[in-house]
C-alpha cells in the first residue's frame, strides 16, 4: 500500500460528513483530525467517524502536526480565511467549491499556496468521476470532431429557509456560487479556455439571492455554451456536447452520473453507451487525486489546475457584475 496520507477536516456540516464517508473507502487515507467551532461538535463528528484528534477550533486543527492535508468544508465566505490559515500553518489544502467569494480572494489563496510550496486544489469533485474522465478521453480521441455547442444544467428545488446557507446572503447564498460553478467548470473542461463573451441573467428570491441563472458563453472559435443553474427549480441535470461529427451525452444527473453516450445527434441506434459506475460516494475520487499529487510532490493537479480555478472565479465575478450583485462580505 502507498504511504498513508493523513487528513484533517475543517468544519462538521453536511459536506464534511459526505467527504469523511468518501475517505473511508480509501485504504491509503487516514482521517486523523477534525476541527470545529466547538468541542461538542468536534467530539460528535470524531465519534461518528472514529477520528482520534478532535479540535475545538480551526486554528488548533491547522496546528496539528499529525495532519498532512486539510479539507475545508465551511460555507463559501470562510473558504478564503480558512484556506490561508491552513496554508500558512504548512498544510496542503483541498478547498470546497466555490473556491472563494471572488477572484481577488482566489488569487491570494493561490499566491499563498505557491509562496508556501503547499498543494492546493478547488474541490471540483465531479471532474474526477469516471463519466467525466471518459468524456475527456472521447474528446481527446476526437470522436465527435470539433466541439461547437454545449448544453448543461444543474437545478434543484430546495426547501425555502431564509436563514439557511443557500438562501442567506451572509453565507454566500444563491444559485451561481452554489451550483453555477458545476456547469461552468464543465464548459471550461470541454472548451479548455475561458469564454471571450458572456451574457448572464438571474432571477432573485425574497432574501435577495439569485435563485436561478442562465448564461450563454461564446468562445473565440465561435463555440457556444448554454448553461443554467437553480436552487428553487428542479431541472433534468443533463450535459450535452455537440461537435461537427456527433455528440456526447453525460446522462442525468451528469454531475454524479454513471453513463455516457456517444454518437450522432438524434440517432440512438448508432450511438454507444458506456456504463461507468464508481466506488464510494464520489468524493473519494477527488481525495485520491489530492493524494496522488501530494505523493508525487505536485503542488497542483493538472486535472483541476489553479490557473483554471482563477479563470472560473473571474467568470463568476463577470456573471454577477452583469446584475450588480455584491455579497455582504465584500
Ligand atoms: N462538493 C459538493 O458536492 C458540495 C455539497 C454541498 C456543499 N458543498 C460546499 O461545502 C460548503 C459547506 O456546505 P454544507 O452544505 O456542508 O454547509 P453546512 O451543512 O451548513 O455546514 C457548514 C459547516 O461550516 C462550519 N461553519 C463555520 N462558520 C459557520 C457559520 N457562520 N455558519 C454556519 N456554519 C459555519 C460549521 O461547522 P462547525 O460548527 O463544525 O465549525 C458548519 O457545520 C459550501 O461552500 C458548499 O458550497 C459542496
Amino acid at each position: 500500500m502507498s504511504e498513508t496520507i493523513r487528513w484533517g477536516i475543517l468544519a462538521t456540516g453536511g459536506i464534511a460528513h459526505q467527504f469523511a464517508r468518501g475517505l473511508a473507502v480509501l485504504p491509503d487515507a487516514a482521517l486523523v483530525a477534525v476541527g470545529s467551532r466547538s468541542q461538542e461538535t468536534a467530539d460528535a463528528f470524531g465519534e461518528e467517524f472514529d477520528v482520534p484528534h478532535r479540535h475545538a477550533s480551526y486554528e488548533a486543527l491547522s496546528a496539528d502536526p499529525d495532519v498532512d492535508v486539510v479539507y475545508i468544508a465551511t460555507p463559501h465566505p470562510f473558504h478564503y480565511e480558512n484556506t490561508l490559515l491552513c496554508l500558512n500553518a504548512g498544510k496542503h489544502v483541498l478547498c470546497e467549491k466555490p473556491f472563494a467569494m471572488n477572484a481577488e480572494q482566489a488569487g491570494e489563496m493561490v499566491a499563498t499556496a505557491r509562496a508556501q510550496s503547499r498543494f492546493l486544489m478547488d474541490a471540483v469533485w465531479t471532474r474526477f468521476l469516471p463519466t467525466l474522465i471518459k468524456t475527456r478521453e472521447l474528446l481527446a480521441e476526437d470522436v465527435i470532431g470539433d466541439v461547437r455547442m454545449l448544453l448543461v444544467d444543474f437545478g434543484f428545488r430546495a426547501q425555502f429557509k431564509p436563514e439557511a446557507r443557500l438562501f442567506n446572503p451572509e453565507l454566500g447564498g444563491g444559485a451561481l456560487l452554489d451550483v453555477g460553478i458545476y456547469p461552468l467548470q464543465f464548459a471550461s473542461m470541454v472548451m479548455g479556455t475561458p469564454p471571450s463573451e458572456m451574457v448572464a441573467k438571474a432571477a432573485f428570491g425574497e432574501t435577495g439571492v439569485d435563485e436561478q441563472v442562465a448564461m450563454t458563453l461564446k468562445y473565440t472559435e465561435g463555440q457556444l455554451a448554454q448553461l443554467s443553474c437553480a436552487i428553487r427549480t428542479a431541472t433534468d441535470q443533463e450535459a450535452w456536447i455537440y461537435g461537427t461529427e456527433g455528440r456526447i451525452h453525460v446522462h442525468a444527473p451528469w454531475w454524479r452520473g454513471t453513463q455516457v453516450t456517444v454518437g450522432p445527434a438524434g440517432d440512438s441506434e448508432k450511438s454507444t453507451t458506456f456504463d461507468l459506475p464508481f466506488e464510494g460516494n464520489g468524493y473519494n475520487c477527488e481525495a485520491a487525486e489530492v493524494m496522488r499529487c501530494i505523493r508525487e510532490g505536485r503542488l497542483e493537479s493538472d486535472v483541476m489546475p489553479l490557473d483554471e480555478t482563477l479563470e472560473l472565479m473571474e467568470t463568476l465575478d463577470a456573471a454577477r457584475a452583469q446584475w450588480g450583485l455584491e455579497y455582504p462580505v465584500e
